[in-house]
């Protein structure tokens, strides 16, 4: 759908350049002479921004601005001036006005500003949306979030294994969230309110993890001066939740798979059986097949734990849950650090999203608290998004085919750099000064390769607001050879 755009001027020529310029570039139009007219548009359908001359007859525009806001309070508002009232655009910018641009201008101008601003309003939608999203997604897995197909299977599927007793194992990548899993389906059970015990088996001595596991007597060993009950009568009426089940030793493996079959055990140099009723959930982020095939693990406990599985996707298997994801921890870690209102800019989330994330949610959760730590202002831009994320988005050079019959040197690589300085201009939404940066190169140095390769200023839609380091990001350098419009009027 195209955007729809308003222009509030009361000089007739202005709304016809303004007009003209703004249908060709696949704006959608609408034109008022005076602020109230154009406030009984805006309150009759839905804009995506406005454009708004500061000095109009009746009701002028900083006033139509506080109108405007508050018939839309997130409606990008560019405000035009004269050169000799900038100050009341300041004023305007004070009240909420997303830029402002002083006559004479410059097409270009106009179009990036609008651009930027449309930028803006699409992130503050989604914004909102996610918000709205998260609401709707929170309540029943309390901090698992997801709406992906892949993650939705695996809601469906706690709540069907939830409530039953029956053993789950849970695989996943490192970081993909198996403990929160594990979590969910304690609490979405009706043992719930009993203990949910996590049995790290790291590197412990298998005498070690035994007892921590099945308890002890008194005098089971030395130092067993006193009688211990261990984590499976704690956990009784409860869940208890092997992570990294591949690391138990195998002859712990033995006395684990009679616990799951006969829910009973005997402490370490007891003599009693003790009846446990327990839920036993696992994790692995190895593959225990393959550590069975290589006699690492028993067969038997392999399909006593395999009665359900749950598979947790990689993240780069389910990006569509990024911005979701994005959006959670940056509410969360901005709470923390009393950042209230803290933003993400467009081309910082296309990075976020763009990458593979190894070391999945938890990665991706330590790159947000890092970018939410380090901010000093509302927004956070692509240069707090960690380095290694930003460098996997890579320049790629293409691959070159040279033809039996040759091809002229220079030629090719006068192409190349025509090409190159194309893309970077696109990249850089049109603005020179910025596309300069990019290349490290002077401005200057490209404005002249600009002429010499005859490059003309593309009227293609920019990425989101690319370049817009600032609001409005116009830069007064954006030289071509439009005329000048809007020539002095006041
Ligand atoms: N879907 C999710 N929604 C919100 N937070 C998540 C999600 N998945 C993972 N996390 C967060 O990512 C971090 C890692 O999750 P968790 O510890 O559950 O992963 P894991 O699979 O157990 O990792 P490991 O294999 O390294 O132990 C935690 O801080 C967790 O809160
Ligand atoms: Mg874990």
């Amino acid at each position: 759908m195209n955007n729809s755009i308003l222009v509030i001027d009361d000089e007739e020529i202005m709304r016809e350049i303004l007009e003209t310029l703004l249908t060709r570039e696949g704006y959608d139009v609408r034109l008022a002479s005076t602020a109230s007219e154009g406030l009984d548009l805006v309150r009759s359908m839905p804009f995506d921004a406005a454009i708004v001359d500061v000095m109009l007859p009746g009701m002028d525009g900083i006033s139509a601005l506080d109108e405007l806001k508050k018939i839309d309070d997130d409606l990008p508002v560019l405000m035009i001036t004269a050169f000799a009232s900038v100050e009341n655009a300041i004023a305007a910018m004070k009240r909420g006005a997303y830029d402002y641009i002083t006559k004479p201008f410059k097409n270009d101008e106009v179009l990036v500003v609008l651009r930027n601003a449309l930028a803006q309003r699409r992130l503050v939608a989604e914004n909102k949306a996610l918000r709205q999203n998260l609401q709707a997604h929170v309540n029943r897995f309390g901090d698992i979030i997801g709406r992906s197909p892949r993650m939705r299977q695996v809601f469906d599927l706690i709540i069907q294994a939830a409530p039953s007793r029956t053993t789950i194992l849970i695989n996943g990548e490192s970081g993909t969230g198996k403990e929160l899993i594990a979590r969910a389906l304690h609490q979405n059970s009706s043992r719930a309110d009993r203990a949910f015990i996590t049995v790290n088996s790291g590197n412990l001595p298998p005498d070690l993890l035994e007892s921590n596991l099945f308890g002890h007597v008194k005098g089971a060993f030395t130092g067993a001066v006193y009688p211990k009950k261990g984590l499976f009568e704690l956990a009784d009426k409860g869940t208890i939740f092997f992570d990294e089940i591949g690391n138990i030793p195998v002859d712990t493996q033995a006395k684990l798979l009679r616990v799951i079959q006969e829910r009973e055990f005997m402490r370490l140099g007891g003599v009693e059986t003790i009846k446990v009723d327990v839920r036993i959930v696992a994790a692995t982020n190895v593959d225990l097949r393959r550590m069975v095939e290589e006699g690492k693990f028993r067969e038997d406990l392999y399909y006593r734990l395999h009665v359900i599985t749950v598979e947790l996707p990689p993240l780069r298997d389910r990006k569509d849950d990024i911005p979701l994801l994005v959006q959670h921890f940056l509410d969360k870690y901005a709470a923390e650090n009393n950042k209230p209102g803290l933003e993400l800019s467009p081309e910082a989330l296309d990075l976020l999203f763009d990458y593979d994330w190894p070391g999945n949610v938890r990665e991706l959760e330590n790159a947000i608290e890092r970018a939410v730590v380090l901010s000093t202002n509302a927004r956070i831009d692509a240069d707090l998004v960690p380095d290694h994320v930003r460098s996997s988005k890579r320049f790629q050079m293409p691959q070159f085919v040279v033809p039996p019959e040759g091809i002229s040197f220079r030629e090719v690589i006068t192409d190349f750099e025509k090409r190159l300085i194309e893309s970077t201009l696109e990249a850089a939404g049109g603005v020179q000064k910025r596309a300069a940066e990019l290349l490290h190169i002077k401005p200057t140095t490209l404005n002249e390769m600009i002429k010499r390769h005859d490059i003309r200023p593309r009227r293609k839609k920019a990425a989101n607001g690319a370049g817009a380091s600032r609001p409005g990001g116009a830069s007064p350098d954006v030289e071509d050879d439009e005329e000048v419009v809007g020539a002095d009027r006041e």
